[in-house]
């Protein structure tokens, strides 16, 4: 970015609705100014499915950034996520038909455009085509072929898409609490923007953030995205199982497995707790009890995400995994994964942020922090598109197109 401005997010989970607003300086760093954090009410699996209840969450939570920052919020990058995303892989082509060959940046915007030709269905709403790797006179994998010379130019391009409905009943919440929407963001790949390394995703990697109502999977190898998924299981599911399993209600089997949850075999605290826990309001269970029920349903949603990639495609995910969400603070989550899947395993948590951000430094403030990443990254694209000629004017139509399709 030319100069320090402000940005804002909402990630509306689930179980929490995170607005952050941060100072977005040089080289993608970011100040942070306000975080709002509340507990989300009319949310299922990621999903609108109380209008009212979504909405005031996500008020209450606006409005504690904006009295940590004292400003305004005004627009912001919305994490999206649910079952109704699919994505499919799609190429495009076109000719380089002037006397010198030289691909411009216009090309590449021609190219993509071509991949886009199919036809979106009316209750589909495209959300990102992401080139994923160009190739030039049928020599793949150029990563930028601005500058360089040929007849042919191919793209083959990650395209995802939502239920229209689904994130019209999201916008309708964020714009009720009187916000403007810049963009629409699949949460993966907010996650992905905080917590990977550019190693990583060269290697190949695949990001799982196991949140409350859905475990988002991101895979990227070549350094470019591969394939991307939801499944709406995470870790509402495992406090069901406890409360369910132990007989407990709700709130209690929350409260013991965050104290307590762990997928490891052997507990290593003191005799007495190992066999013994009990909650200040009188509730008791073992610990052996609890953390059985807690390593099963972990063990299934580390081999669903296994299950993205076939079997015999693990090896071209050497970086391995990579966990974010507030259900990857389960103690030992990381062990049992490599047992599992014969991969390194990691929780990646945001880093490089700076400012009112005690809290974000934990798995599940990574798409929170991602959305942000992001649109500073969107925003020096647009830069260097105005840089390339294409100027304010043609930007000010596609921001204003933009807010079109969103409304
Ligand atoms: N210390 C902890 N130990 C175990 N589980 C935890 C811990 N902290 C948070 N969780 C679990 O993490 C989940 C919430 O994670 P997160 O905040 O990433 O979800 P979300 O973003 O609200 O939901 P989603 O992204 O699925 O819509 C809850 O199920 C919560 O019980
Ligand atoms: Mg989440």
């Amino acid at each position: 970015m030319a100069k320090s401005e402000i940005i804002s997010c909402i990630d509306v989970g689930t179980t929490k609705v995170c607005s952050i607003m941060a100072n977005a300086g040089h080289g993608g760093s970011l100040q942070v100014l306000g975080v709002g954090v509340t507990h989300t009410r009319g949310l299922h699996k990621g999903l609108v499915v109380n209008i009212t209840e979504a909405r005031e969450s996500i008020r209450a939570s606006v409005r504690r950034a904006e009295q940590a920052s004292g400003l305004k919020m005004e627009s912001v990058y919305v994490g999206v996520t649910g079952r109704h995303i699919t994505s499919l892989n799609k190429k495009g082509v076109v000719s380089i038909s002037r006397g010198d060959r030289l691909v411009r940046p216009d090309d590449l915007k021609r190219v993509l455009r071509s991949a886009r030709t199919f036809t979106v269905p009316t209750d589909r709403k495209l959300l990102h085509v992401i080139p994923r790797g160009y190739a030039l006179d049928g020599q793949v994998g150029v990563k930028n072929p601005v500058g360089m010379h040929g007849f042919r130019l191919d793209v083959e391009t990650h395209v995802i898409t939502a239920a229209v409905t689904s994130v019209q009943n999201l916008v309708k919440c964020i714009r009720g609490a009187n916000i403007d929407i810049e963009d629409l963001v699949l949460e993966p790949l907010a996650s992905a923007e905080a917590v990977l390394r550019p190693d990583e995703r060269d290697a190949g990697v695949i990001l799982a953030d196991i949140g409350g109502g859905t475990t988002d999977i991101a895979i990227f190898k070549n350094g470019s995205i591969w394939h991307t998924a939801i499944l709406p299981v995470a870790g509402y599911q495992i406090t069901r199982d406890i409360a369910i399993g132990l007989g407990l209600p709700f709130d209690v089997a929350e409260q013991m497995k965050r104290k307590y949850g762990s997928v490891m075999h052997v507990y290593d605290g003191a005799e007495e707790e190992a066999t013994n826990l009990s909650m200040e309001n009188g509730y008791g269970i073992s610990y052996q009890d609890l953390n059985e029920i807690v390593r099963a349903r972990v063990e299934e949603i580390l081999k669903l995400i296994a299950l993205e990639l076939p079997s015999d495609y693990l090896k071209e995910v050497p970086a391995g995994l990579v966990l974010t969400g507030g259900t990857a603070n389960l103690r030992g989550i990381e062990t049992l994964g490599q047992e599992l899947l014969g991969l390194p395993v990691r929780v990646g948590v945001p880093t490089g942020v700076y400012g009112i951000a005690d809290i974000l430094p934990d798995p599940a403030y990574a798409t929170g922090v991602g959305l942000l990443l992001w649109g500073i990254r969107r925003h020096d694209g647009e830069q260097n598109w105005q840089a390339s000629g294409l100027g304010e004017t043609v930007r000010r139509l596609v921001v204003r197109m933009r807010k079109l399709v969103l409304h």
